[in-house]
C-alpha cells in the first residue's frame, strides 16, 4: 500500500537529487514524507528550506491528502467509522464510549501499583485480537521507559483472550535516554507501523525526561522535548490510523486547604496533547479509572475494575 517517494520524479521542479537525498535519509515512501515538517527535513535530508516546503507538498497532492475542508455531516461520518480497541474490561470500554479510538491519545496516569502498566500489557494483547472481537488485528509497539515490560504477563494474558504466540506480534524498545526514544519513534516507529502494527504503547512518557532535566533551569527544554516527541506520536498515528497509549506518573499539588492532590506529571505539554487523560487509583482490592479530561467523555465518570492473574477484569 506504500507509495515510493520515486513518484516525486513526476512532479515538475523536483528532481532526482532531491529523491536521492530523501533516500539517503531513510525516507523511501510517500508516507513517511508527510510526516515531517520543512525544518526537519531540511535538517535530516539536507534539503533546502524551499524545496522541503515544494516537497512535502507534492507527496501530501499525490497521496490525495491536500488540506481537505468537510461537511460537518461526513466529519461526524468519519469519526464514526474509526476502529476502537477494546480493553478486555467491559467496565472500561463503556468508560471509553466502546473503546480506544485511533488517532486519539489515550493517557493513564496514576500512582505505583494503580495498573498502568498491566493495562498497557492487556492491550497489547487484544490489539492483535481480530476487529470482530474488539481488537485492531494489528501489531504492537510497545516503548518500555521504565523497565517493566513482562512478556510472561503478556503470554498469561494472551491465553485468557485466545491469541497465539502473541510476542511475535509485541515490538519492544527500551530507550535508555530521552535521545534514544526520540530515535524510536521518529526514525523506527514508522516503518513498523507500515509494516501492520496499529498500537503504540509508551510506558511512561515521562520517566526518561524525570531523569535527565533534573531542576528548574531545564523545564523549558524539558517541555520542549517532550512536545517534540508528542507531536511526533500524533502525525504518526493519524497517517497510520494507530491507537497511542501513554501512561504518566503523578506529582502531588498543594490545593486549598493545605492538602495536596495528586496530578499528572508534566504540566501542560501532556495534557493539551492527550486526548483523553485518566486517573487510575487503587483503593482496597479495587482500581478504577477516572477521566480528567476528554472531549467526549464527562469529567469525573469513572469504571472500576480487578486486575487477576489473567489481566484485568470485571468486577464480579
Ligand atoms: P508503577 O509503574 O510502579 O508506577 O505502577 P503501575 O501503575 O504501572 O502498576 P502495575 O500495573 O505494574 O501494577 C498494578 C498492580 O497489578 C500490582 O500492584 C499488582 O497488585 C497487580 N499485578 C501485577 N502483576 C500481577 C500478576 O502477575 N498477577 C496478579 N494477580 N496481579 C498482578
Ligand atoms: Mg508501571
Amino acid at each position: 500500500m506504500s507509495r515510493s517517494v520515486d513518484e516525486l520524479a513526476s512532479v515538475e521542479g523536483i528532481g532526482r537529487v532531491t529523491i536521492a537525498r530523501l533516500k539517503n535519509a531513510g525516507i523511501s515512501y510517500l508516507e513517511d514524507l508527510v510526516a515531517f515538517n520543512p525544518e526537519e527535513l531540511e535538517e535530516l535530508a539536507g534539503i533546502d528550506y524551499e524545496r522541503a516546503v515544494k516537497v512535502i507538498r507534492a507527496a501530501r497532492q499525490l497521496l490525495g491528502w491536500s488540506a481537505r475542508v468537510y461537511r460537518g455531516k461526513e466529519y461526524a461520518e468519519a469519526l464514526a467509522r474509526r476502529e476502537v480497541l477494546t480493553t478486555g474490561v467491559r467496565a472500561l470500554d463503556e468508560l471509553l464510549g466502546g473503546g480506544l479510538v485511533v488517532y486519539d491519545i489515550y493517557e493513564f496516569a496514576g500512582e505505583f501499583g494503580s495498573g498502568k502498566t498491566q493495562l498497557c500489557h492487556q492491550l497489547a494483547v487484544t490489539a492483535q485480537l481480530p476487529p470482530a472481537k474488539g481488537g485492531l488485528g494489528g501489531d504492537v509497539v510497545y516503548i518500555d521507559t521504565e523497565g517493566t515490560f513482562s512478556p510472561e504477563r503478556v503470554e498469561r494474558i494472551a491465553q485468557r483472550f485466545g491469541v497465539e504466540d502473541p510476542l511475535s506480534r509485541v515490538y519492544v524498545a527500551r530507550p535508555i535516554n530521552v535521545d534514544e526514544m526520540e530515535e524510536v519513534v521518529v526514525k523506527n516507529l514508522a516503518p513498523l507501523l507500515r509494516g501492520g502494527a496499529r498500537l503504540i504503547v509508551i510506558d511512561s512518557i515521562i520517566a526518561l525526561y524525570r531523569a535527565e532535566f533534573k531542576g528548574r533551569e531545564w523545564l523549558a527544554a524539558r517541555q520542549q522535548r517532550i512536545n517534540y516527541l508528542l507531536d511526533w506520536l500524533k502525525r504518526l498515528a493519524r497517517i497510520h490510523e494507530a491507537a497511542v497509549v501513554i501512561t504518566n506518573q503523578v506529582v502531588a499539588v498543594p490545593s486549598t486547604w493545605g492538602v495536596t492532590i495528586k496530578l499528572p506529571a508534566g504540566g501542560n505539554i501532556i495534557a493539551h496533547a492527550s486526548t483523553h487523560r485518566f486517573l487510575l487509583k487503587k483503593a482496597g482490592d479495587v482500581w478504577t479509572a477516572e477521566c480528567l479530561d476528554s472531549p467526549r467523555i464527562a469529567r469525573g465518570a469513572s469504571a472500576s475494575f480487578l486486575i487477576a492473574e489473567d489481566g484485568l477484569r470485571d468486577v464480579k
